[in-house]
């Protein structure tokens, strides 16, 4: 018997690609904001009401991370609250729980990939919210499995990668932050990895995944243009140049610095060992993006 999959956020980034990618070992229940607004924490029981599922995954959250440090009470229902809501919910079900997580719950001053068992210290309102998000879901239901990912890319929706691969082809000087360090992330890796985590209902807690590896800005931008660049697209300038993230200075909140994450735990527990992200950039610029 297939697993029923609620799955929340079915236009976002991560959610269209988990909405599709695992139609292929699941029943997918695709949920928007219509279905559950997470802006009301008080109206999300009534909205989950007759929603049969093994297992809920929320995809959805407030993610501009400076609307958030401008809207934090909106940023705490959506980020917080109401994944708290949900997570009573399926509590109440007693059925599993997966909720998407950020590595910004972590001040960025390492030097090396942090653990799932690091100190968290948000520097902005979109973590501190998300931190509070895992907290609460976490004691609401044992069965939650808090996932905290980077840097997400994929077909679905735009992200840095599009950006710059444009601005590239139609300008003559491009520039990315060269002194801020994550993990890209794959939507449809992390679909693939995903589908071994549903396998094992018994993994919960708080896990990382992401492609391994760590980049800048500036290297994430430059990778993706020299695969397009073989793949035929025509740029108008193909080289990143390098510029410090003080230099941003349309940032409202505060960024942390480093905040690579750690797999060892993700690939004890599944035998899943995730391909570097240059693979994976590289194969997503020749499958998907269509510049040339
Ligand atoms: N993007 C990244 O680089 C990144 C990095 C680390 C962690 N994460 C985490 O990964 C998860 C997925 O991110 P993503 O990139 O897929 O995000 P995304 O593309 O911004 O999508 C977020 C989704 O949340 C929905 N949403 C926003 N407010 C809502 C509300 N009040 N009620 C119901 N739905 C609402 C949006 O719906 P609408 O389409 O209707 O607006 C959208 O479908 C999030 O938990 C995020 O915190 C993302």
């Amino acid at each position: 018997m297939k697993l029923r999959a609620g799955i929340l956020g079915k236009e976002g980034r991560l959610g269209t690609a988990l909405c599709r990618d695992l139609r292929t070992s699941c029943d997918v229940i695709p949920l928007g904001r219509a279905e559950i607004d997470l802006s009301e924490p008080a109206k999300v029981a009534e909205s989950l009401k007759g929603l049969g599922c093994d297992v809920f995954i929320n995809t959805a959250a407030a993610t501009d991370v400076d609307w958030c440090e401008q809207n934090p009470e909106p940023a705490w229902a959506i980020n917080a609250a109401s994944p708290a809501e949900i997570a009573q919910w399926t509590a109440q079900q007693q059925i599993r729980f997966i909720q998407l997580s950020t590595d910004y719950v972590f001040n960025g001053r390492h030097n090396r990939p942090y653990r799932e068992e690091d100190v968290t210290d948000p520097l902005n309102v979109y973590g501190r919210t998300k931190r509070c998000g895992e907290l609460d879901s976490l004691a609401a239901n044992p069965k939650t499995l808090v996932l905290r990912v980077s840097w997400i890319f994929g077909p679905d929706k735009p992200s840095f990668l599009e950006k710059i691969l444009n601005r590239a082809r139609n300008a003559s000087r491009v520039e990315a932050v060269s002194n801020k360090y994550s993990t890209p992330t794959y939507t449809r890796d992390l679909a693939r990895w995903l589908k071994h985590l549903l396998e094992k209902d018994s993994i919960c807690g708080v896990l990382h995944v992401c492609n391994s590896g760590a980049c800048s800005w500036r290297e994430w931008g430059q990778v993706a243009i020299d695969a397009a660049k073989r793949a035929g697209t025509r740029f108008q300038t193909d080289f990143v140049n390098p510029i410090p993230l003080e230099s941003l200075t349309t940032f409202v909140a505060d960024r942390p610095r480093y905040t690579a994450l750690d797999t060892a735990k993700f690939q004890e527990l599944t035998g899943v060992r995730p391909r570097p992200w240059e693979e994976a950039v590289q194969e997503y610029v020749r499958e998907h993006y269509r510049g040339a």
